[in-house]
């Protein structure tokens, strides 16, 4: 086979510590919350790849149609010889991105889920023997080392994914991945766009029940990994349309009172009926938010893309020129948000 690397930039160490912290903070705050990283054991990755063959869940087969229809032109517009994708999961649409780019010299796949990341990378270099596939264990929400390869770079962010996280915490983002761009380079992302509630609602919580049990999840995660005693069956999935934020919530809902011990961080966590867990928020975006967004972090949508029903789009930036650029400052911020990862042209890096 082709020739495959993984680098885990988080040991197991670090991970553990970083779901104690998320675990004690988030369940001991008010409301109660989890954040969405911990979903995606490999449990969880397998349950989130049914979701996507849903009848109501239309964000991959939107994306897919518009990938597939604009493969041929992102293709040309980016010449990429790199392509690094962030959260890439199965990387199962990224594959008709790959079939459109014959001089791909690396895909750099980078994921919290390491199963996913071996199974996508199977499937892909069976495909493209000649092609190099560099994954990275890691979060993207922290500064990431790449590793060397060969401009001009791609970078895709697929699925909506920008859509979990928080308006202060998707600045930081997109600021880190304008810190990556060399001129040349752009960004692909796909962004779900607010449409009727209802079909919203059902994308989230569907009649097999799968969506709830990717949900419930997360608590099975903590049980093995930090001793606790969640009995899954007494969380209920909610989702639910936050008209104000234009986002859909995911929530766990407590059905009975209990006492949940949680060994590893030596805590009891008391619920009352009814009481809620905030697991994720998936926020729907307008074209003119998306543009304001990447502005705001010193990158300039050049195209936009959505499907023929109008449900999900995909768009293009670049690094906005500095001229083109409303505030400097934006941008200088930008660079120092990303901490330790280099930025600017050329920058060989090995992973941390
Ligand atoms: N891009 C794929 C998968 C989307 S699901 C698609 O469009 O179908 C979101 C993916 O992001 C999952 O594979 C999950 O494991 C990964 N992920 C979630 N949070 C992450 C984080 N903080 N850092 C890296 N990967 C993350
Ligand atoms: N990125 C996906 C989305 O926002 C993740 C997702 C789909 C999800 N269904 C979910 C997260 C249900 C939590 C619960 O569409």
């Amino acid at each position: 086979m082709g020739d495959f690397r993984l680098t885990r930039t988080l040991d197991e160490n670090a991970a553990e510590a970083a779901l104690r912290t998320d675990v004690r903070e988030g369940l001991t705050g008010s409301p109660k919350s989890l954040p969405p990283k911990w979903f995606y054991d490999a449990r969880g990755s397998e349950l989130f790849e049914e979701i996507t063959r849903l009848p109501e869940y239309y964000p991959t087969r939107a994306e897919r149609e518009i990938l597939l229809e604009r493969a041929g032109e992102i293709a040309a517009v980016s010449g990429a010889r790199t392509l690094v994708e962030l959260g890439s999961g199965s990387s199962e649409k990224t594959r008709h991105l790959i079939e459109a780019l014959p001089a791909l010299d690396t895909y750099i796949p980078v994921d919290v889920s390491e199963s996913a990341l071996r199974g996508a990378a199977d499937v892909l270099l069976s495909d493209r023997p000649g092609l190099r596939v560099h994954a990275l264990v890691a979060d993207f929400t922290r500064p990431l080392a790449l590793p060397p390869t060969p401009g001009p770079r791609l970078v895709v962010f697929l699925g909506g994914t920008i859509g979990n996280l928080r308006p202060a915490e998707r600045a930081a983002f997109l600021a880190s991945v304008r810190a990556m761009l060399s001129p040349g380079d752009a960004l692909l992302m796909g962004t779900d766009l607010v449409k009727d509630e209802a079909v919203l609602v059902a994308a989230y919580d569907d009649a097999r029940g799968v969506t709830a049990e990717f949900n419930r999840n997360v608590l099975a995660v903590i049980d093995r990994e930090l001793g606790a005693d969640f009995h899954t069956a007494d969380f209920a999935h909610v989702a639910v349309w936050n008209r104000e934020q234009e986002w859909m919530e995911m929530r766990l809902r407590a059905r009975t009172d209990a006492l949940v011990k949680i060994r590893a961080l030596d805590l009891v966590v008391p619920f009352a009926a009814g009481e809620e867990i905030l697991t994720e928020v998936s926020a729907k975006f307008r074209q003119e938010g998306v543009r304001d967004e990447l502005a705001s972090a010193g990158l300039e949508l050049t195209q936009w893309w959505a499907d023929r029903e109008g449900r999900f789009a995909l768009s293009l930036s670049v690094a906005a020129a500095a001229a083109a650029t409303e505030d400097a400052d934006v941008r200088e911020g930008a660079r120092r948000g990303v901490g330790t990862a280099p930025s600017g042209a050329g920058a060989d890096v090995t992973a941390a």
